[in-house]
């Protein structure tokens, strides 16, 4: 009579077969914007080659090795001569041990090659690449843009969105305001490390006109899954239009003033009836009616000059960075801010 399979084993079996066929089930950029497994960038595809490679080596080891388990299993069970009970032990297999210790070290050597090439390619500088700076903040992205320089004669600052130009080698240098943050855009490139007192570098392109979705990848505070961004790769016409509509500033100080809260001061504030809101800081709504600014100094124009200035001089240890605003923001923002008197909406 032939021997039956117990139903346990079969269901573990089909169990473990499942589950790959589900997990590829998740895979699309759409549904899962942070995906690493669908790159769109020459930095993303180096590190996306070394994992698909590692991967099928980890299959054919999976297979081999749960195939000889499975194999002896049934063809050895119940048919070795009992001693004492007992099946008889066994001391060592110079063969077999040869064999399993040259074939993981082959596997190794194979994978250190294009990983050793690929940190090398990673960690290439270009000086002539496009360059940006990358600010961490508890909890927001500053991005400086060294070599486009406003009609003030300032570089080109923004919060949370970078727009980068398609086709593009961007270079990256990564410095930290306050405690270790970490850059992570998962379709464009890995994740480096923000640290404060150094200056990191790293690069990313995008092969794709669009958005990539980024995020914070090192604990770094309350605030921390609250630091995401955005990546835009734009055709060099609509990057260009990008940084025009940047430097346009309205003559009315108000409407400047508005334009700088929704983009600088929208990652942690928030205006009731406008594109700010952020909630990390405290709400704006009703500005002008506020006793005093931080609970520190008084509620007056030249407090809120000095506050917008230099936060930590004002009140030492506030959450509030130094943005190193210029005088001419400094005043729209004043002009705006006590014109919020918390009916929302401007
Ligand atoms: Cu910054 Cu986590």
């Amino acid at each position: 009579m032939p021997r039956r399979v117990p139903v346990k084993l079969v269901l573990f079996a089909l169990v473990t077969l499942l589950i790959p066929a589900l997990l590829t089930a998740c895979g699309s950029a759409d549904d899962n914007p942070q995906t690493t497994i669908d790159p769109a960038g020459a930095a993303a595809d180096d590190i996306q080659n070394i994992y698909v490679l590692i991967w099928w080596l980890a299959v054919a080891v999976f297979v081999l090795v749960e195939g000889a388990l499975i194999y002896a299993i049934f063809k050895f069970r119940g048919n070795k001569k009992l001693i004492n009970g007992r099946p008889a032990p066994v001391h060592g297999n110079t063969r077999l041990e040869i064999i399993w210790t040259i074939v993981p070290a082959v596997i190794l050597a194979v994978i250190a090659v294009p990983t050793i090439q690929g940190i090398a390619t990673m960690a290439e500088e270009d000086d002539d690449a496009f360059q940006i700076t990358v600010i961490g903040n508890q909890f927001f992205f500053e991005f400086e843009y060294p070599d486009i320089i406003g009609p003030d004669g300032e570089p080109l600052r923004v919060v949370n969105d970078m727009h980068i130009p398609v086709d593009t080698r961007i270079e990256l240098t990564l410095v930290s305001n306050d405690v270790i943050h970490s850059f992570w855009v998962p379709r464009l490139a890995g994740k480096t490390d923000i640290i404060p007192g150094r200056e990191n570098r790293m690069w990313l392109e995008s092969d794709d006109v669009g958005a990539f979705v980024g995020q914070c990848a090192e604990f770094c505070g309350t605030a921390h899954g609250d630091m995401r961004f955005t990546v835009v790769a734009d055709a060099d016409e609509d990057f260009d239009d990008w940084v025009a509509t940047n430097f346009a500033t309205p003559d009315d100080p108000i409407e400047a003033g508005q334009q700088i809260m929704e983009s600088i001061c929208a990652s942690c504030h928030l205006v009731e009836g406008t594109a700010a809101q952020g909630t990390i800081g405290p709400e704006l709504t009703n500005f002008a009616n506020e006793d005093q600014i931080a609970d520190v100094v008084e509620n007056n124009e030249e407090n809120l000059r000095a506050w917008l200035a230099d936060p930590p001089a004002v009140k030492p240890g506030t959450a509030m960075p130094n943005l190193g605003l210029t005088e001419a923001q400094i005043e729209a923002l004043v002009a705006y801010l006590y014109t919020l008197d918390g009916s929302g909406g401007q």
